[in-house]
């Protein structure tokens, strides 16, 4: 049946989740620990110092998760691989415990008619590999080619869409220069290094997949931003672009061979581990780019310190936020998909992260009645339509998230699921969101 909302029937509808946020399972079946294992363990650095130890236990409970996905009719799952699992000391011969569990995920999800989309790190780094320097060391982006080498021999027959990893922004800066992610430093070198070597991972691993000789598509994920200008002045509109610089241009400037921005060189150029054919590994062509995009926000022109080094500053805004703090912004998501298809050569675009948070009740009936977040995707639905019609070329948009989760810094005190899960039972119970997704999917949520 044809739709009736004017989206491409090609265009893929699905929902993404990451292994550490969901699994549980944290020593089964010879899983290693990985740097989030240790964090989470860490007093104090998680809200109520909640860990992934069980999570939403789909390590056990996939086959309920395929169900729900089944029932949506999605289109695909965005699901990430536990390093640790493959390889618990991040090297070496792979443990088979776990490369049967995504095996039988990914022909389970085979079987439901939903297509699995391989993500091969969403920040979980095995312990071993941190203690011998972590993203800071270069040896870690070789070992993340032997690592997505392993995946690609025992399921790269079975996936037809592969992404190296998620946002390397927040595993580069939350993670070495705010803290607030695993590792957990505070160090600015750290940070860059990390930069490079993450990039430097996710192109060896391209490449290696080019080698492979699997057919299927390959791209990365990031957390682009460009807040708007808060005036029309010019320092202002110029001050939106410095301001997208870490988040945006510092990844795509290097995946499109253009090198790193020079902004970020003249400043930080010092710190950066290049070696000679790094940039050509790191441009080696992707057939799509991931945007996961959760809010805006506007910024006005400041003076440049060493506090401040691209000279910029957030301003108020006046839209409604989310359980999160961020705002409300659909438009946004529409213009930083132009944006991007403007100033890179995308051959493809999708959506893989865009959801909410919001306080979610049970009413007496046991029903969540989450019209905020239905609201959300509306909105941001019709904004991926909107960009279609301005010519990007955005082909999916995936929810997240399928389930409510560990939220990373928050644990379990931030829900993104169209699907409760109870923290007792771990039972899996559909918000009325589910249902308007399905509606979505179908055609008919616009
Ligand atoms: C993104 C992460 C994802 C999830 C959402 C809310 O930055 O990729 O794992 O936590 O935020």
């Amino acid at each position: 049946m044809n739709r009736e909302d004017g989206f491409p029937q090609d265009f893929i509808w699905g929902c993404s989740t990451s292994c550490y946020q969901i699994e549980g399972a944290a020593k089964e079946d010879g899983k290693g620990i990985s740097i989030w294992d240790t964090f989470a363990h860490t007093p104090d650095k998680v809200l109520s110092n909640h860990t992934g130890d069980i999570a939403c236990d789909s390590y056990h409970r996939w086959k309920e998760d395929i169900a729900l996905l089944r029932e949506l009719n999605a289109g695909a799952y965005r699901f990430s691989v536990s390093w640790t699992r493959i390889q618990p000391e991040g090297k070496g011969a792979p443990n088979q415990k776990g490369l049967d569990y995504y095996s039988r995920l990914v022909d389970g999800l085979c079987e439901a008619g939903v297509e699995p989309w391989l993500e091969l790190f969403h920040w979980d780094l095995p312990q071993a590999l941190e203690e011998k320097g972590g993203w800071r060391n270069r040896d870690t982006a070789m070992r993340f080619e032997e690592y997505a080498g392993i995946m690609y021999d025992h399921i790269g027959d079975r996936v037809g869409h592969w992404t190296s990893m998620n946002e390397p922004w927040c595993a580069a800066f939350l993670g070495h220069l705010t803290g607030e992610h695993a590792p957990g430093l505070r160090d600015r070198r750290a940070a860059n290094r990390a930069v490079h070597h993450l990039l430097l991972a996710h192109g060896l691993a391209t490449r290696a997949f080019r080698r492979s000789g699997i057919k299927g598509e390959y791209g990365l994920v990031i957390n682009p931003s460009k807040p708007r200008p808060a005036t029309l002045r010019p320092e202002d509109a110029e001050a939106s672009e410095r301001a997208s610089i870490e988040r945006t241009s510092l990844w795509l400037d290097p995946i499109f061979g253009r090198s790193y921005p020079r902004v970020f060189m003249d400043i930080f150029g010092s710190d950066m581990p290049i070696e000679a054919g790094d940039m050509d590994i790191i441009s080696e062509p992707l057939d799509f780019i991931g945007v996961n995009y959760y809010d805006e926000e506007a910024v006005r022109a400041a003076p440049c310190s060493t506090q401040n080094p691209y000279g910029f500053e957030f301003v108020p805004t006046y839209q409604k936020k989310t359980d999160m703090g961020w705002e409300i912004e659909p438009s946004g998501l529409r213009r930083i998909l132009s944006y991007i298809a403007n100033v890179w050569p995308c051959k493809k675009i999708y959506v893989t992260e865009n959801g909410a948070a919001f306080p979610d009740k049970q009413d007496a009936d046991g029903i969540v009645r989450d019209y905020d977040r239905i609201d959300y995707i509306k909105g941001h639905a019709n904004a991926c339509g909107d960009a279609i019609k301005q010519g990007v070329p955005l082909k999916g948009y995936f929810l997240w998230s399928l389930i409510d989760n560990f939220e990373w810094s928050f644990g379990y005190n931030r829900a993104f699921g169209i699907v409760a899960v109870d923290r007792n039972t771990l039972e899996r119970r559909p918000k009325l969101s589910f249902y308007y997704y399905r509606d979505l999917i179908a055609g008919f949520g616009l």
